[in-house]
């Protein structure tokens, strides 16, 4: 078998045999096929997509690329979640230890920021000296005595996906339903929890821009845990602006500080507690929504979800004063406010712009294996339906420099709309899949 031949296979619009793709993923993984032939071929599949089929060969694949966990000689049952990914998610820094304090394991694998949207990897990362590359035998070690973990792909973990996401990054073959799925799917099934929630997000600032590709993806989704024997629910969600205020590495991760603390912005606290819910439901830790939802109140009114992230940053070696002191997280040197420039009603606030702005700034990266800078992001202070007056502020631009202020302000120009007339204000969720 030879890589090309597989590339031109799809080039052409074929179906792919599951041999073909497990040729082409163990081969990529062990370096035989560079990452240019890679490339070729994910842009091959983003253009011709492929059969619910050929995901779930690929989905396995990857999973199989490392070594797939079995949890439970570690515990009875583990909770694991997953956005598609958006601009200003870090929803998993303030759910995982919301979770674990309900007393539900949590044992997750994320990803790095992808395109214009922020990664959980990243934003940990802006905490000193936390690691994100725990071996199997530490994530087993760790959901045992801590019952929760939040790591990355490892050499031994769906080290696969971990090269085909950094690739896709930078090659512009990020949205595409298969890729998607399977690169969500490979980690969850190789992290081996039981119950899965999955965020799909779907808006101008996610992959899936409306919802009938945001609830194909997660249809494709849920069936692929199914037949992988895991409980899998999908929640579709709005990322048509930013979710809570902060877009950036250090500045979202103070946010879910924030958050856990009772202090974080109102709709992401919401999000947070959605989210949690469905996971405690799943996990089984709550017979009903309502008491699933009390749970999650409870973790974040009585500190407890706070207590255990500290716990969790301590756990993979981050620097735990963080917590009680955010302002010793990266913070950048130049911070500028844009202001209205009308009064009037938000009728727009433009997330993928924001997110693109951010990678700008160095939030993101622009080739693979690129330093990013924790520090910059932009603060995103009106939603839509917000009443606004002139001269209030718009966004609060972190940055490195005056000019990549500049930058910055040129393009975020256009991403907030003011109108004359009400606006109402935009739902989180739109519905679930499971
Ligand atoms: N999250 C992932 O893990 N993979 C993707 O391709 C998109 C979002």
């Amino acid at each position: 078998m030879r890589a090309v031949d597989i590339i031109i296979k799809k080039r052409d619009g074929k179906v792919l045999t599951e041999q073909e793709i497990n040729f082409f993923i163990e081969n990529y993984t062990t370096d035989e096929i560079p990452d240019y032939q890679a490339s070729a071929w994910a842009m091959a599949v983003l253009l011709n997509g492929m059969t619910a089929e050929e995901t779930t060969y690929l989905t396995l694949a990857m999973a199989n690329s490392g070594d797939r966990l079995d949890l439970s000689g570690v515990v009875d049952i583990a909770v694991d979640k997953h956005s598609s990914g958006g601009v200003g998610d870090k929803t998993s820094i303030a759910v995982v230890p919301m979770v674990r304090a309900c007393g539900l394991p949590v044992g997750k694998m994320s990803g790095r920021g992808l395109g214009f949207s922020g990664g959980t990897l990243d934003k940990l990362e802006a905490i000193p000296g936390f690691r994100t590359d725990l071996s199997k035998d530490e994530f087993l070690s760790q959901l045992g005595s801590l019952g929760m973990v939040l790591t990355g792909q490892s050499m031994d973990l769906a080290p696969a996906d971990g090269k085909l996401y950094g690739l896709r990054d930078v090659t512009g073959t990020v949205q595409s339903i298969p890729l998607i799925a399977s690169s969500i799917m490979s980690k969850k099934i190789a992290a081996g929890a039981q119950a899965i929630v999955l965020d799909v997000k779907v808006g101008n600032g996610a992959f899936m821009e409306n919802l009938d590709q945001a609830r194909e993806l997660a249809n494709l989704m849920v069936s692929i845990g199914e037949l992988s024997g895991r409980d899998v629910a999908a929640l579709l969600s709005d990322m048509n602006q930013p979710l809570g205020v902060a877009v950036g590495n250090a500045i979202e991760t103070k946010e879910a500080i924030q958050t856990l603390r009772g202090e974080g912005p109102a709709d992401f606290e919401e999000h947070c507690l959605e989210i949690a819910s469905h996971m405690l439901l799943l996990g089984k830790r709550a017979e009903t929504k309502a008491e699933a939802r009390r749970l999650a109140e409870d973790a974040i009114s009585s500190g407890s979800g706070l207590e255990y992230l500290k716990k969790l940053v301590q756990a993979q070696d981050g620097d735990v004063r963080v917590i009680d002191h955010p302002e010793m997280l990266p913070e950048a040197p130049v911070k500028t406010v844009i202001e209205a420039q009308e009064s009037g009603t938000i009728a727009e606030v433009h997330a993928r712009t924001v997110g693109e702005t951010a990678v700008v700034l160095g939030a993101g990266r622009m080739k693979k294996g690129d330093s990013i800078d924790p520090a910059v992001g932009i603060s995103v202070m009106v939603k839509v339906g917000d009443a606004v007056e002139i001269g209030q502020p718009l966004f609060v631009i972190h940055a490195r420099s005056d000019d990549a202020v500049e930058e910055a302000k040129q393009q975020l120009k256009n991403a907030v709309k003011i109108v004359k007339e009400e606006v109402a204000p935009l739902p989180l969720f739109y519905g679930l899949v499971d």
